[in-house]
């Protein structure tokens, strides 16, 4: 819980009066500022949430003897940095409204508070993402967002020493489904380029607690170093064609299927493409191992988000992460495509990528209707050798139940976005497409992702190729459509990064 703030007299006061001492007694000063890294490191986890949230702007200082460097008020709390060699620490002190007071009317009764529920505001990423425009991606309690009004004021201290603002907006992408925390999209959007000069800044934000103006933390989004600000990274042409947004990968997955899925996908975008991966935690060894060869050929990129277990929203985050992706490869890509590792885009016979999106090009965003599969059910064939062969290769049952609500994936192009969500976004400026089950759809696997034993466990007679089958009082139909390609995807993986050798019992 926030406190309420001291007057700022008070704490001012105190900062000066330490300040002074410091400057003209250094060895004591030494002595207190070891003291006081000794307490920082032994601060309770309510405290170190204070440090890490009420840090001063300034960069840490760099010099190689202990000194108190900065005393700063912020929002009427006191922050101290020291550093001791070229590692820098602050304390903020925030100091309690009033001593506790004797009771004068015993009907007065005081509320206690003990450590703090939920952050304010929880930044994942900034981004420019255009000539004046900006998102700051992030998690906000969500209780805050439900029964207050927080806003958010954006603006650009140049280093040439002008400020600007800009209205800000925000937008909820997961609300309904947020837990403690809720996704937070700010859109700054300023009237021209605050950078226009190229001297470089920083975009600062400001987080209300609610409709109370006077209630709010302050801090640095971003920071755009001198010179870097050029204008035709957020114009066509892109640097890819397409991109691969992946959402959290948590559990325990395989490393087959992560292997036959990179080497698929690699195949079916072609050369001009890219893939993110974010790692929840279900990256092991193994599954690393596999990905390395396409990071190292530069095709592919492995985030390490796994400290967002600390926070709690939706399954392990995805909605934020796909919203820190979109707008951190915004202008990377003519497309954006967001689906899962148990999900293979396909296109059905006659269509090339190229066609099918030079097609759709008018629309901002088109969603793609799934194929579902069984991920137990094979023929029992015994030709196959089953244990040798790919999931694709060898789950070719797909649920033939028609006129139901399944959930798909999307594509957009993300420069035309602002915000998106798991199964569509509905944040963009142009049109949505729908109708796109003859030109593209995807194999979806579900749950065959974090199986390691042999997939196939259980077998449907030879029939089955040419009738429906039941399962489970599911029908199901053969599909072998994946399995054409699979030579093909082989062939194309040991060319790509040679022999693949992967360390798993499956
Ligand atoms: C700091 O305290 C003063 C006096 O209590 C108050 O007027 C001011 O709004 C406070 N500032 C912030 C940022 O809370
Ligand atoms: C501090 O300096 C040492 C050696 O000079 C260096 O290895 C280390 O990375 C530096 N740490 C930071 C936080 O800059
Ligand atoms: C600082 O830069 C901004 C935009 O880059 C420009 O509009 C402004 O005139 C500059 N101010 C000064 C004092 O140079
Ligand atoms: C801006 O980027 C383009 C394309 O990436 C590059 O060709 C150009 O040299 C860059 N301009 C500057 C001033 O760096
Ligand atoms: C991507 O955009 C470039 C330039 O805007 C265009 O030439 C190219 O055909 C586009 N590619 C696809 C697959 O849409
Ligand atoms: C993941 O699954 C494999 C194979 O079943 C097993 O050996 C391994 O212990 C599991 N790892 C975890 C972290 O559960
Ligand atoms: C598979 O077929 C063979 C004969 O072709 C039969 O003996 C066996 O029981 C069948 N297995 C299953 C699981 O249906
Ligand atoms: C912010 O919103 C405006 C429209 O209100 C849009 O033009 C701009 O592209 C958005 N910026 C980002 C980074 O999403
Ligand atoms: C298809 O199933 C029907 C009834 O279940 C059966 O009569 C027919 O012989 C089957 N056809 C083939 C080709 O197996």
């Amino acid at each position: 819980m926030r406190k309420e703030a001291p007057s700022p007299s008070a704490s001012t006061a105190t900062a000066n009066k330490l300040y002074v001492f410091f400057e003209t007694k250094p060895l004591v000063a030494t002595l207190l500022a070891l003291t006081l890294v000794f307490l920082v490191w032994n601060l309770p986890p309510y405290y170190q949430n204070l440090l890490s949230t009420t840090r001063p702007c300034s960069a840490p200082i760099t010099t190689t003897t202990t000194t108190i460097t900065t005393v700063t008020s912020l929002n009427n709390n006191t922050v101290i940095t020291a550093s001791v060699g070229n590692v820098s620490y602050s304390v903020a002190e925030q100091k309690l409204s009033k001593p506790p007071v004797v009771a004068v009317d015993p009907n007065k009764r005081v509320f206690r508070s003990y450590g703090n529920a939920a952050a304010l505001f929880v930044q994942m990423g900034a981004y420019r993402g255009g000539p004046r425009t900006f998102a700051v991606v992030g998690l906000a309690s969500k209780p805050i967002h439900v029964f207050g009004r927080p806003w958010y004021k954006c603006e650009w201290i140049s280093n040439n020493g002008s400020s600007t603002r800009a209205k800000a907006y925000k937008m909820l992408p997961d609300w309904g489904y947020g837990r403690v925390y809720t996704v937070v999209v700010v859109n700054c959007t300023f009237a021209e380029n605050p950078n226009s000069d190229n001297t470089g800044g920083k975009l600062m934000i400001n987080a209300y607690y609610s409709e109370n103006p006077r209630k709010f933390e302050k801090f640095t989004a971003l920071e755009e170093a001198p010179g870097v600000y050029n204008e035709s990274k957020y114009q066509p042409p892109y640097q890819y064609e397409y991109l691969y947004c992946g959402s959290s990968l948590y559990g325990n997955l395989s490393a087959s299927r992560m292997r036959e899925w990179m080497a698929y996908h690699a195949w079916f975008f072609g050369p001009s493409s890219h893939f993110v991966f974010h790692d929840a935690g279900g990256v092991s060894p193994e599954v690393r191992a596999v990905l390395e060869p396409w990071i190292r050929a530069g095709r592919a990129t492995l985030q390490d988000i796994r400290d967002q277990a600390a926070f709690d929203g939706y399954y392990y985050n995805q909605f934020l992460v796909v919203n820190d992706c979109l707008h951190r490869h915004r202008h990377a890509a003519n497309w954006t495509f967001f689906f899962d590792v148990d999900e293979y885009i396909y296109l059905p016979a006659g269509n090339t990528l190229e066609s099918v999106l030079h097609e759709f090009s008018d629309y901002t965003q088109f969603t793609i209707e799934q194929n579902p599969m069984s991920s137990m059910l094979c023929l029992n064939d015994s030709t196959q050798n089953y244990p040798r062969q790919w999931g694709f290769e060898k789950l070719l049952f797909k649920e033939s139940r028609t006129g139901i609500r399944r959930d798909r994936k999307y594509a957009i192009q993300a420069s035309k976005a602002f915000a998106t969500g798991v199964h569509m976004s509905e944040n963009v400026i142009g049109k949505t497409l729908h109708k796109t089950e003859t030109k593209i759809r995807y194999y979806h696997y579900h749950s065959s992702i974090t199986v390691h034993e042999e997939l196939c466990r259980e077998f449907l007679p030879e029939s089955a190729k040419n009738n429906v089958s039941w399962y489970k009082k599911l029908p199901y139909v053969y599909d072998d459509n994946m399995k054409k390609l699979v030579n093909t995807i082989k062939e194309f993986e040991h060319q790509t990064i040679g022999d693949v050798a992967v360390y798993e019992h499956s």
